[in-house]
């Protein structure tokens, strides 16, 4: 997405980074994951590690700070699934990201398509076994966002998820609440219909339903609960929100108005389950 304008007569440095976090709430041991544009800060003096070192002294001692590292996107020739190399395939998602999957202080999570990379504490653990439990749909495949993978450890962390410059339309974690929104229908569906429902959902290339909602459209809802809190990181703005609130709220809110977020094709397809 478009980032906001940075002003680049404005400097960034890490206590500016630092600062901007704990105005969000970012604490002593926590685990922080953002999603951003550099160049909405200003000049960030040092670059993107300037960001990493400023977001790991907010959480200092003992904190977690993390991005996620995509790779699988549209290119050409296509990506194929076979071809992630976890040490050498790139992040798309921004300097920032790719960053942080460079340093020398990151591990990175193994998943083709959803991986995450995080420095300190709990990095081993939030990166470790992606996808080794805990299955749920996805079209990415049903380890993606697994309740063992990062997308789920950040959830159950209740983990400090973070945007600089850009909107909550970049999300990633909207699809683990996606995931867990089909799960749910599923459960509550007659043992014999569960396969058809399965076969019907998007999957890989098969083409299929799966319940994208709007999250930029979300997040206006979250604000207006008051969940999403904001500060400035030099010109940029920092939003942030909880994970348990994220998926909980959002959910609650997918849940009690399916019409207002879904397409036709998907809620149809969740009559099955009635
Ligand atoms: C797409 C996106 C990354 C573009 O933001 P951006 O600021 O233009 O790009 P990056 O964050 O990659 O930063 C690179 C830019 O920073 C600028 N830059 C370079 N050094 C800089 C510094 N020290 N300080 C500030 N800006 C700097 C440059 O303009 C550079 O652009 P260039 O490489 O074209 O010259 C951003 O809008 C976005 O969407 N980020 C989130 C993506 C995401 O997480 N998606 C999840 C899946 S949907």
């Amino acid at each position: 997405m478009e980032p906001e304008k940075g002003n680049p007569a404005i400097q960034v440095h890490a206590e500016d980074v630092c600062r901007a976090f704990r105005a969000v709430g970012a604490q002593a041991g926590d685990v922080v994951i953002y999603h951003g544009s550099l160049s909405s800060m200003g000049t960030v003096v040092g670059g993107p590690t300037t960001v990493i070192d400023g977001a790991l002294q907010a959480v200092a001692p003992g904190g977690t700070v993390a991005m996620p590292t995509l790779w699988f996107c549209p290119a050409d020739p296509p990506r194929r699934r076979e071809d992630f190399d976890l040490a050498t395939s790139p992040s798309y998602v921004g300097a920032l990201s790719e960053a942080l999957r460079t340093d020398p202080r990151s591990l990175r999570s193994h998943h083709y398509s959803h991986s995450v990379s995080a420095i300190g504490s709990r990095a081993a653990e939030l990166t470790a076994n992606h996808g080794a439990g805990g299955l749920s749909p996805a079209p990415w495949g049903w380890d993606a966002f697994a309740d063992i993978s990062p997308w789920g450890h950040l959830y159950e962390w209740n983990a400090l998820y973070a945007f600089i410059g850009v909107t909550m339309r970049v999300c990633t974690m909207k699809h683990y609440i996606e995931s867990r929104y089909v799960a749910r229908t599923m459960a509550r569906a007659p043992e014999a219909r569960r396969q058809a429902m399965r076969d019907g959902l998007t999957s890989g290339d098969r083409q299929g339903v799966w319940p994208f909602y709007n999250s930029e459209a979300m997040e206006q809802r979250l604000t207006e609960r008051g969940l999403v809190a904001t500060s400035h990181i030099g010109s940029a703005t920092l939003r942030a929100v909880r994970t348990r609130p994220l998926v909980e709220v959002t959910l609650e809110i997918l849940t009690a108005e399916p019409e207002a977020w879904f397409q036709p094709a998907f809620l149809e397809w969740c009559r099955q389950a009635d």
